[in-house]
């Protein structure tokens, strides 16, 4: 049975762009934008070309030079915006108008100073415009999940009458709770006329840290586009992220049961050139793309990944395009992990022989926290000088099958990862000269 299709909006350029310290320049977006059509994302909303004139030339170079993707830009409700907009997607392949006007109470009241009629007669008049344009128009009522239901209704009812494709849902201040959102999209679904025939979108701010639950929420719900961004950026505490929805989606499709078009392998390598483009490093814990979302410091761990990356791991590095897990050194770890180290660094050794070295690891450890392969080589000398028995680098020894386990780089044993989360292939198990069964090796090893 086919799944249905989940179409990714990215909108890193635009709603990203506009974190602090995030914004970039013509070439930056547009560099990002190639980066974005590699990685498969389905829109890419460029920017907001009245904005600027930079952002309307970023929205004009990549309308011309990316041709894969659906290109967005986005216009506040009225004919000026609309037709900046209009103007710098000309050369699209498969330009989008993205129209938005909030509908909450608060937001009529104290921002826009308008009342709901008004607010109705303004979102249709604007998709009207766009539509007479563009035949792809997305509409956003801001402030959605703030807006009373059944206005929301009427508004959205309204803007599909006058020619919209898509409706987006935004969260705009990240205040929805995930039942609440998936709900808020049921409803819509059963209430307003006419909403079979569009696309209905989520778009959720992470103010709660819910920002990525909430769009899942919303595919539950019946959404069918999801708007995210790179590394989560965004205004205030970010959108939700491009990587954690693919990869949820993709690791639990058992819960998930949908497509996108995002080829994974490109999930890292987008992540640190928007890092490297922005200069916002990635937060270390971040889930996929942070440097230690694949790191094992801890030795029960280490024991594990090493006899078989399933125990700790629920997707493979290589499957989100990062090289490989990398086993940090520190006060945690234990023989397995330091033996599988020196040996990358050309000091493969007997058991007994780690042992001597790992006594002074441990003491290393827990003075520097991290021991760094430069530290690590040191206490190799150090054992030598002291009339240790090491064996010289390359020597074969018994450890060689715990580097190939956990993938040492060496092609001609490559890795052995199983596709998560069925259909795992066993890792090898790691055996030792002087091996005596498996609870005594994993109380060592860790
Ligand atoms: O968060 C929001 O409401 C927005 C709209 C412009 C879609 O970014
Ligand atoms: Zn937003």
């Amino acid at each position: 049975m086919d799944r249905p299709r989940i179409t990714i909006f990215d909108t890193t350029l635009r709603d990203g762009e506009q974190s602090p310290g995030c914004s970039m320049n013509v070439q930056e977006k547009f560099r990002l934008a190639h980066q974005l059509d590699r990685l498969g994302v389905d829109v890419i909303e460029a920017g907001f070309p009245i904005a600027s004139d930079g952002d309307f030339e970023a929205v004009q170079r990549i309308s011309a030079a990316v041709r894969r993707p659906i290109i967005a830009g986005l216009a506040r409700a009225c004919k000026g915006d609309i037709d900046r907009a209009w103007q710098a997607l000309q050369g699209a392949a498969r330009p989008r108008i993205h129209v938005f006007l909030a509908t909450s109470d608060i937001h009529l009241k104290y921002k826009l100073r308008i009342s709901r009629e008004r607010c109705l007669e303004q979102a249709r008049d604007a998709v009207r415009h766009a539509k007479s344009l563009c035949a792809d128009v997305e509409f956003s009522p801001e402030d959605a999940t703030r807006t009373e239901v059944s206005f929301l209704c009427q508004v959205v009812e309204a803007v599909i009458a006058a020619g919209a494709t898509t409706v987006n849902i935004p969260d705009t201040v990240g205040y929805s709770m995930p039942e609440e959102y998936g709900q808020l999209i049921r409803t819509l679904r059963d209430k307003v006329a006419g909403i079979e025939q569009v696309t209905i979108s989520t778009h959720c701010h992470n103010d709660l840290g819910l920002a990525v639950a909430n769009s899942l929420a919303g595919v539950q719900g019946g959404a069918r586009q999801v708007e995210c961004t790179i590394n989560g950026i965004g205004e205030r505490a970010g959108n939700a992220s491009l990587e954690e929805i693919a990869m949820a989606m993709r690791v639990r499709r058992d819960r998930y049961p949908y497509e996108t078009g995002i080829a994974s392998e490109q999930l890292y390598p987008s992540s640190q050139a928007l890092a490297e483009i922005t200069r916002v490093p990635v937060q270390p814990n971040k889930a996929i793309t942070g440097r230690n979302a694949f790191a094992h410091e801890a030795g029960i761990h280490q024991d594990g990944i090493l006899k078989n990356p399933l125990t700790y791991e629920i997707m493979t590095p290589q499957s989100v395009g990062v090289p490989d897990s990398r086993l940090v050194l520190g006060k945690h770890s234990g023989r397995h992990a330091l033996a599988l180290r020196c040996e990358q660094l050309g000091h493969p050794f007997e058991r007994r022989e780690l042992d001597e070295v790992y006594r002074k690891f441990v003491v290393l450890a827990d003075r520097i926290k991290t021991v760094q392969d430069s530290h690590l080589l040191g206490l190799i000398e150090e054992v030598k000088a002291a009339g240790k028995k090491i064996p010289p680098a390359g020597a074969d020894i018994p450890f060689t099958r715990v580097a190939a386990a956990a993938g040492s780089g060496n092609e001609s044993h490559p890795r052995p990862f199983p596709a998560p989360p069925v259909g795992a292939v066993p890792a090898p198990s790691i055996t030792f000269a002087d091996h005596h069964g498996e609870q005594e090796d994993y109380l060592w090893g860790v």
